[in-house]
């Protein structure tokens, strides 16, 4: 497989030639999403546990396991073999860990995210600040790369109390500053900062040494993350504000499916180009001149 982004190039990013362009971040969840976003030239791949809601039908992201997250890592980096990037070289890949993945004991801990490192991906992400120190610590010891997450954190869903933007209140920003700190310390090549007002933002980003991959978190971050299905509107029935569809897959499928449902209750399709057909002497051995078709070869 040709050479993939990795952890201390991305961490590096923050300080280096190319900063100024942000970081370009998508998540995926299959082969062929791995293969639109690679060839699209994104930096990173996130096999988020996002795919709980938008694939797989949940309403949060609560119900996976590590087992589910394995299962789409290990079929995303599939889909990345044997490509020839677009852009040199290809995406780095990320394997969300799970809600309770990362939360009971520190074996518990580095063995699912060796698990997802395991199934293809070269680093994990988990979510929270200074409550994780360990953990990332004894994951970053057992030398995997950890991506933080901040902010609005879909797994924390009921003590947040919803998904709510995070940070507005007094001190929200020195807060998140803090937890963002805690997180680099204890080793983290970069956080994606998620839901909170875009000068909280800011003042995160400009606070810590890795960089900041946004998503509603306004555009000072050095990167920027969307959801496969928001961004290529797969998904039709919520639209967050900061979610920008950059085309119309569901619309664009249902009247696909809508034609080829019309064409097989017509009778065109399939016709006689899109049919296999018997040679001339296996139809004269069958009997089967006459019939429409039977004299065309295969
Ligand atoms: O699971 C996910 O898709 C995520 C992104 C929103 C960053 O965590």
């Amino acid at each position: 497989m040709a050479s993939q982004l990795t952890a201390p190039v991305i961490r590096a990013r923050k300080g280096d030639d190319r900063a100024g362009e942000p970081l370009v971040m998508v998540t995926a969840y299959d082969a062929p999403g791995a293969r639109i976003a690679a060839e699209a030239g994104v930096d990173l791949i996130l096999v988020g546990d996002s795919l709980a809601m938008v694939v797989l039908g949940y309403d949060d992201t609560l119900q996976v396991t590590v087992a589910d997250m394995a299962h789409h890592t290990a079929a995303v980096a599939r889909g990345l073999r044997g490509l020839t990037p677009g852009r040199a070289p290809l995406p780095m890949v990320i394997g969300d860990l799970p809600w309770m993945s990362y939360h009971v004991s520190v074996t518990d801990t580095v063995l699912n995210a060796a698990a997802l490192v395991k199934a293809g991906a070269q680093a994990v992400k988990l979510e929270g600040g200074s409550k994780r120190v360990a953990m990332v610590r004894a994951i970053v010891d057992a030398e995997i790369p950890v991506m933080g997450h901040l902010g609005l954190t879909p797994q924390s869903v009921h003590a947040m109390g919803g998904f709510r933007v995070q940070g507005k209140e007094a001190g929200g920003a020195e807060l998140l500053v803090a937890e963002a700190q805690a997180l680099v310390e204890a080793g983290v090549f970069a956080i994606v900062l998620e839901g909170v007002p875009d000068q909280v933002a800011r003042v995160v980003t400009e606070s810590v040494a890795v960089p900041t991959i946004g998503i509603g978190a306004g555009r000072f971050c050095d990167g920027q993350v969307l959801v496969f299905h928001d961004l290529l509107g797969i998904e039709d029935r919520i639209a967050p504000k900061f979610v920008r569809r950059y085309a119309a897959l569901k619309a664009d499928a249902v009247e696909a499916m809508a034609a080829f449902a019309s064409d097989v209750r017509s009778g065109a399709f399939p016709s006689d180009d899109e049919s296999y057909h018997l040679g001339d002497e296996a139809a004269r051995v069958l009997g089967l001149y006459g019939s429409e078709g039977a004299s065309k070869t295969a």
